[in-house]
This record gives structure tokens, sequence and C-alpha cells, in this order.
């Protein structure tokens, strides 16, 4: 899809008209609705079937919006803002008393993000308000990183799907809590802590390391995002013995291996070499599960990733996706 004025000119009509569109970020497809509009912001929750607990993220496309949703923006979200912005960051900051409670989850926060990626850019500034956008999947589901993925989530409940490729990054946005004394990252991205703390030149917490109270990122915790087939992590020198256990009702098998060893495939167990390094495994994470995900393996196994920083996105999200169903 070539995204032309007049396909951006239709996509503010089905916005300034109560309706969904989802777009491309940088990080995963968003489903937008005004986030000004009671009536539209209610259609997200209705299409993805979300709690309405679930706080929503307002995008923005300029600076100039930001302090039409937040109050008390310090000195070191403007710092974010300058190193990160336009970019996958998300800030959580003390709301502005017009937020609605449907976007805010009537919380006392607001979570703003600008992304950059330019269709997203353009669909920003040509409506001119902050567009409320979750991630464009079915609740519980896996962000969708292609447009195909979109419609496969949403179906005929997105009025228009805006295709603007691969997403770069691949995973959502980190998010950092910018509304108490000290930054705390909430959900870890490719943006992370320590480059968030070089910024700041002050600590910076992060939810999933240091066990803070997890209130304060409703639903994040006890959540899965998942692929439908039961998904495992494995230790690469569990491999073995993690074979030696599949009994025939467990076949057909896929795993996800990062070792470079070279794994007979068979009819039953298949092997899938991901990238070494994060930015790819990240980029490539979401595509390659959904992709298994329909293939109709009975078990995925993925090999677990490394301890460093740059993993740490990823090894959330891996946690996420092997929480066992209905567990
Ligand atoms: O990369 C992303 O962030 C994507 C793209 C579309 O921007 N969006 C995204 O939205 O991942 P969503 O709704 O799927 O995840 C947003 C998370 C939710 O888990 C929500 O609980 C949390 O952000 N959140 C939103 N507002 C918050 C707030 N005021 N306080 C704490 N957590 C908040
Ligand atoms: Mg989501």
């Amino acid at each position: 899809m070539i995204i032309t004025p007049e396909i951006i000119k239709q996509a503010v009509n089905i916005l300034e008209n109560e309706g969904l569109v989802a777009f491309p970020t940088e990080t995963v497809y968003g489903l937008g609705a005004d986030a000004s509009n009671e009536n539209a912001v209610r259609k997200i929750f209705r299409a993805k079937g979300r709690p309405y607990d679930h706080p929503l993220i307002v995008h923005i496309g300029s600076l100039k919006q930001w302090d039409e949703w937040a109050l008390d923006i310090s000195p070191e979200a403007h710092a974010l803002a300058k190193a990160f912005w336009p970019g996958p960051l998300t800030m959580v900051l003390k709301k502005q008393p017009h937020v609605l409670d449907v976007v805010s989850g009537a919380q006392k926060t607001i979570g703003i993000r600008m992304p950059r990626h330019p269709v997203a850019q353009t669909l920003l500034q040509s409506f001119g308000k902050g567009l409320a956008a979750p991630s464009a999947n079915r609740f519980t589901h896996i962000s969708p990183t292609t447009a195909a993925a979109v419609k496969e989530e949403l179906t005929d409940k997105v009025d228009l799907v805006l295709d603007g490729g691969n997403c770069e990054v691949g995973l959502e946005s980190t998010i950092v809590d910018m509304s108490g004394n000290q930054p705390i990252v909430l959900r870890p991205g490719i943006i992370t802590a320590q480059a968030i703390s070089a910024v700041l030149g002050v600590e910076v917490a992060s939810l999933t390391k240091d066990g803070i109270d997890v209130q304060r990122a409703p639903g994040m915790h006890h959540l899965h995002y998942a692929p439908h087939t039961q998904t495992s992590l494995v230790a690469k020198e569990a491999i073995p013995a993690t074979l030696n256990a599949l009994t025939p009702h467990d076949l057909p098998v896929v795993f996800l291996v990062r070792s470079d060893k070279e794994f007979a495939h068979t009819h039953h167990i298949h092997w899938v070499k991901m990238p070494e390094d994060a930015a790819t495994y990240g980029h490539d994470l979401y595509r390659t599960l959904r992709s298994l995900d329909s293939q109709g393996f009975k078990r995925i196994f993925i090999e677990a990733v490394p301890e460093g920083i740059e993993w740490e996105a990823i090894r959330d999200r891996l946690a996420k996706a092997t929480v066992p169903r209905g567990g």
C-alpha cells in the first residue's frame, strides 16, 4: 500500500467520525481512535475484547500537544523527550483533568508517546489531536508487526488499516513512569533503563527487576501475551532432555534456537534459527511466533536468551508468552 495524501485524508475522516484506524509505529501496529471522544475510545475496547481498567497510551504528533494531556511535566521528562522522541518511549505523567476515564483507566496518570514511524507522524500531524492507541491485537494475543497481522487479529472491527510495512523494532515501547519521585521502567523496551539513566544522571528502577508494587502498572503482571500454541522456555542445556521427554501426543513441535549447533529436522521436530543479536531477534520475534502459531504445532519451545541488558525486553516478552494459558 502506498500511503497517499488521499488515504491519510480518509483516515482522518474516519477518526473524526468516531471510527478506528490501525496504523504502523516503529514498535508495533496501533489501533487508533480520537482520544477526546468517548464513543470512539470505547470501540477500541470492544474491538480488542479488552477490559476497561487497562489504560491506553495517547499518541501525539508534536511537543506542542504534550501539555494538553499531561500536568507537571518535569525537566527530566523534557530531557527524555529531547533524547528519545519521536521514538519507542512512552512516558507516564500526571494527567490533565479533562482526560477521559476510559483513556486513563480512571487513574490519575496518562501514558504519552510520540512515535517516529513516518506514517504515524503524517497521520498524527494531519489529525492534529491525540490518538488513543493500544497494540492492534485481540486482548492477550501477541502484538502485530505487519498490516496483515492486524487484519488477522481484528478482521472487520477496524475501519482502515494503514500499511507501513514491517515494524522496525518489533516489540512494544519502553514505558517509564515519570509521575513520581523516581523514574521507574514499567515495561522494558529497546530503550533500556540504563539509557534513560544515562540521560537523567539518576538511578532508574525497573518494575520487572526491582519487585516494585505492580499496581503501578495495571494489568501488566498477571497477563500473558501469548501464542495459542502451548509455548515453553527451555535452557540450551535442557534441549536434549526436552527432546527425550516428548511423547507422540506432543508432536509435531518446533524449537526456536539461537545456538549454531545444527539439529536434524524430522517430520515431527522442526528447528527455527533465531538471530544472534538482540535487535534483530526482537524485530523477528512476534512475526515468527505468529507464523508458527498457524502451522499446527502442538508445542513451541524457545531457547532461553542471554542475561545482558539488551535482552531485557525480549526476556520480559518471552516470560509473558510462556505463561501457561488458563494459568
Ligand atoms: O509500542 C507501544 O507502546 C504500542 C504502540 C501502538 O504505541 N502500544 C501499546 O499499547 O503497546 P498497549 O495498550 O498494548 O500497552 C500499553 C500498556 C498497557 O499495559 C497499560 O497498562 C500501560 O501501557 N499503561 C498505559 N497507561 C498507563 C498509565 N497511566 N500508568 C501505567 N501504565 C499504563
Ligand atoms: Mg498490547
